[in-house]
């Protein structure tokens, strides 16, 4: 039971990711808030928790509902322990092809949207003694990959603003942030991620059908928090370009370009 009684605020909990994020913590005796857009899904996901479990269905593009949705949470529970931002979507869309509403969207969801529901649920953080933040990335929020431009934009906006947080935080806050940079991810991604136009994808990609199963990435997510690191990368052999781009980059370039993108 390492998260017992704790109150943990998962975005995103609807699929994917953030539902066996859910499923997890819920195990260890966490107390959950599960949010989405997609009521039913949250429903569902609920079901399937036997711990206290809140729904609150947001929008996480719309600020006034984000006001709402944290006054909701705070007179639930009085206090957030841990937020996890996982909310997202993906994109698979050449630069010279893709519309400027396209960019504005992902910025919106990946970039905005979380930056807005942390800004708003942090005061109460730091009134309480502390907590934590985690927030997925990718490991394209490390490094630029063909299709991925307005995505991996989104990705690298928040390691700016999550570094820059933890260190704009006094050690008295006690607010500990954790950078997720998963690889390829088994889940509905691909499916929900935007064309060039802003239509769905609406395809299960090969790479993403090879990928590591969700529940395996929740687990890594989890113990990452658990063990308080500050940036964790999970997933298979993908994650080593994180390393190539770092060490080697012009192997990096050499490979990146040959890895098929869907
Ligand atoms: N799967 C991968 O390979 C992979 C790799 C690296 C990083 N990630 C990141 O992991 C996170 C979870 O993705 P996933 O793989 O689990 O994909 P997913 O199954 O498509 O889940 C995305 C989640 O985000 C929610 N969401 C999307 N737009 C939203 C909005 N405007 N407001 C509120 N919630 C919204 C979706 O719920 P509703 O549709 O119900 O709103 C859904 O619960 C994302 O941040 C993604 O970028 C995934």
């Amino acid at each position: 039971m390492q998260f017992l009684d704790k109150v943990v605020w998962i975005t995103g909990a609807s699929s994917g990711i953030g539902e066996a994020l859910a499923y997890l913590f819920a195990n260890q005796g966490a107390k959950l808030i599960i949010s989405a857009r997609r009521e039913e899904e949250l429903q569902r996901v609920k079901q399937n928790i036997r711990s206290e479990c809140l729904i609150i269905t947001l929008d996480i593009t719309d600020s006034n509902s984000l006001e709402l949705a944290v006054k909701t949470a705070i007179n639930h529970y009085n206090k957030i322990d841990i937020l996890i931002n996982n909310a997202g979507t993906s994109q698979r869309s050449l630069v010279v092809e893709t519309q400027e509403i396209v960019d504005r969207k992902i910025m919106e969801i990946n970039y905005f949207g979380t930056i807005n529901i942390t800004k708003r649920i942090l005061p109460y953080m730091i009134a309480s003694g502390g907590g934590q933040i985690a927030v997925v990335s990718s490991i394209v929020g490390k490094m630029g990959f063909p299709l991925r431009s307005a995505y991996a934009a989104s990705k690298h906006a928040l390691h700016g603003f999550f570094e820059t947080l933890q260190l704009e935080l006094k050690p008295e806050n006690k607010i500990f942030i954790t950078i997720v940079c998963p690889g390829r991810i088994k889940t509905n991604i691909s499916y929900n991620a935007l064309n060039y136009d802003g239509s769905a994808y609406g395809k299960m990609d090969e790479g993403q059908e090879k990928g590591m199963k969700a529940d395996i990435c929740a687990q890594k997510i989890l113990n990452a928090i658990y063990h308080k690191r500050r940036e964790v990368y999970i997933g298979g052999l993908d994650t080593l370009l994180v390393y190539f781009k770092r060490y080697v980059p012009s192997l990096f370039y050499w490979i990146a370009r040959r890895v098929k993108p869907t």
